[in-house]
């Protein structure tokens, strides 16, 4: 019924088809939207924009904001029609990634809990249209959001308008997990009142007011979130070496029993990861993260994980059909804030967070990239992961050892793009073993990184080069700057790093 979902009458008079709510939007306006990693983002408008493009002609060049990635209804469907021309923070689009790379759309890779305060700094220009996705909206003209709160809050703050997505294919249960707290810019900011992973500190919808609603759209769609590929055998090596180093971090009392809130990263190594957490020992468990994937609901339901703080919940399609059912189960142990809280850096020192995100490539010092393939092209963005990683108590990165079945190392002597840099990395671990960073020197790095982590196939290769940079590369930090630069362009030039350099 309409009215569960709108609750102020005036309100239910602003209803309008999505075409009519499309046509708010015009050539030039900053846009922002709801969702994150896709969830929670506004479907039938952006689509209803894309259409009117398409069908009629129209010039439409929009810059576009969000949480982080949104579902192929705005970034494919806007790619596709030419309409974006500069987006930011993250995206995980094929189309998308496609326009950025060939120039066509100007992409800024930011770190998540930076863009709302970039956003109220106003270092970025104001956001004309908030288009947001609500699981209801109330008597005062709030908005209850759905499976993901990202930047949602600063964008109908700092909108001129905003467009509400009403979804009724989310159920109503959803309501009362998100946490909204908004900051204040400083110097007027003060600390944020979290202590525990659990800690309730706002309200549960997001403050709009009646004013700012120009539009409302009754939607029923699903997320189109990623179905996870299966768990495989090196997913599974690189969760035993990682929970193994866990579990020693326990015996030798530099962790507590139950570790310290955890962050885990996108993608199906991360899936992986905590899968393997439920085989362990370890027991009652927290969450700190950005986003909620299956794995991390398993952890809930074996009853390793009591209570989870994320900005966003970004099951695969069948993990969201699992949640659907187990919501009453689920729901008091999930929180889903803002993402300048779920990010924020006091907050992930305060609680000693444990970060274990994803590298596309290390270097033998520890730098990580996670985002530019051979340098040059992008893949997604840095996420969350420099938010987390330059903050957290233990920063993990995992990788396969080797990409593309063999002809890449992911282990290699420089990384073509830094993402993270060895000041902030402590730990890597691929199928192959772990590497301890903490307190060696960028020799003693090195050593620990090839010989621990590197795939067999290249460690000679690796052990070469560093012989011969140590012999005339500098004493500290040894390179051969050439050498180093034609790791990546051997494999342009032969479609294989197996060879020798
Ligand atoms: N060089 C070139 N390509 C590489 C590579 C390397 N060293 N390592 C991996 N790749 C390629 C893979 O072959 C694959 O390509 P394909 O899509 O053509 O098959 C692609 O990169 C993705 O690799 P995959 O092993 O499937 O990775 P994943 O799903 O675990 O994701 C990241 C890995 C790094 C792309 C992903 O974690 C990411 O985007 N991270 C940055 C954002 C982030 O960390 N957010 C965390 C907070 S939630």
């Amino acid at each position: 019924m309409a009215s569960e979902r709108i609750r102020n009458k005036e309100v239910m008079k602003k209803v309008v088809s999505a075409a009519q709510a499309a046509s708010l939007i015009k050539d030039g306006m900053i846009i922002g939207v709801s969702g994150f990693s896709p969830s929670g983002y506004p479907k039938d408008v952006p689509l209803a924009i894309a259409d009117r493009v398409n069908s009629t002609g129209e010039k439409m060049k929009l810059t576009l904001y969000s949480g982080a990635s949104v579902g192929s209804e705005i970034d494919g469907a806007w790619a596709k029609a030419g309409i974006i021309s500069k987006r930011l923070p993250y995206q995980t689009d094929n189309e998308l990634r496609k326009s950025i790379n060939e120039g066509l759309t100007e992409y800024i890779d930011m770190n998540l809990s930076i863009m709302p305060q970039f956003v109220n700094y106003g270092f970025l220009p104001k956001v004309n249209v908030a288009i947001i996705e609500a699981l209801a909206i109330t008597e005062e003209g709030n908005i209850i959001p759905t499976t993901a709160v990202g930047n949602a809050a600063t964008f109908v703050a700092n909108a001129d308008m905003v467009i509400i997505e009403v979804n009724e294919h989310q159920p109503l249960a959803l309501e009362g997990m998100a946490d909204i707290y908004t900051l204040e810019n400083p110097p007027f900011r003060k600390p944020i009142p979290i202590t525990h992973p659990g800690d309730r500190i706002g309200t549960t919808y997001i403050p709009c007011g009646l004013e700012k609603i120009a539009a409302v759209v009754m939607t029923n769609s699903s997320d189109k979130t990623r179905p996870l590929g299966p768990i495989d055998e090196t997913s599974k090596a690189i969760s035993k070496n990682l929970i193994e180093f866990l579990e020693n971090e326990v015996k030798e009392k530099r962790l507590p029993e139950n570790l310290l809130p955890l962050q885990s990263g996108v993608g199906s190594v991360a899936n992986a990861v905590l899968a393997g957490l439920c085989e362990s020992r370890l027991e009652n468990l927290t969450c700190y993260t950005e986003v909620i994937q299956d794995s991390m609901l398993d952890l809930i339901r074996c009853g390793k994980a009591k209570m989870v703080s994320s900005t966003a919940l970004s099951p695969s399609p069948a993990g969201m059909e699992d949640f659907r059912r187990d919501i009453d189960i689920l729901k008091d142990k999930i929180i889903l804030r803002p993402q300048e809280i779920s990010n924020n850096p006091e907050v992930i020192r305060r609680l000693g967070i444990i970060a274990m995100n994803t590298a596309l490539e290390v270097d033998i010092y520890g730098n990580v990239n996670s985002t530019h393939v051979m340098g040059t092209k992008m893949m997604n963005g840095i996420g969350g992961s420099g938010d987390f990683s330059s903050n957290a108590s233990l920063t993990i990165f995992t990788t396969q050892s080797i990409a593309k079945k063999g002809d890449i190392s992911s282990i290699v002597p420089m990384v073509s793009h830094v993402d993270h840099t060895e000041h902030n990395v402590m730990v890597i671990v691929t199928e192959q073993g772990t590497a301890d960073l903490r307190g060696k020197s960028p020799k003693e790095r090195a050593l620990a990184i090839i010989n621990n982590c590197a795939h067999p196939d290249y460690r000679p290769q690796l052990l070469e080069y560093l012989a011969k940079a140590e012999c005339c590369g500098g004493k500290h930090t040894p390179h051969v700057l050439c050498d180093a630069l034609y790791w990546h362009t051997r494999f342009m030039e032969t479609g294989t790093m197996k060879q020798k350099i």
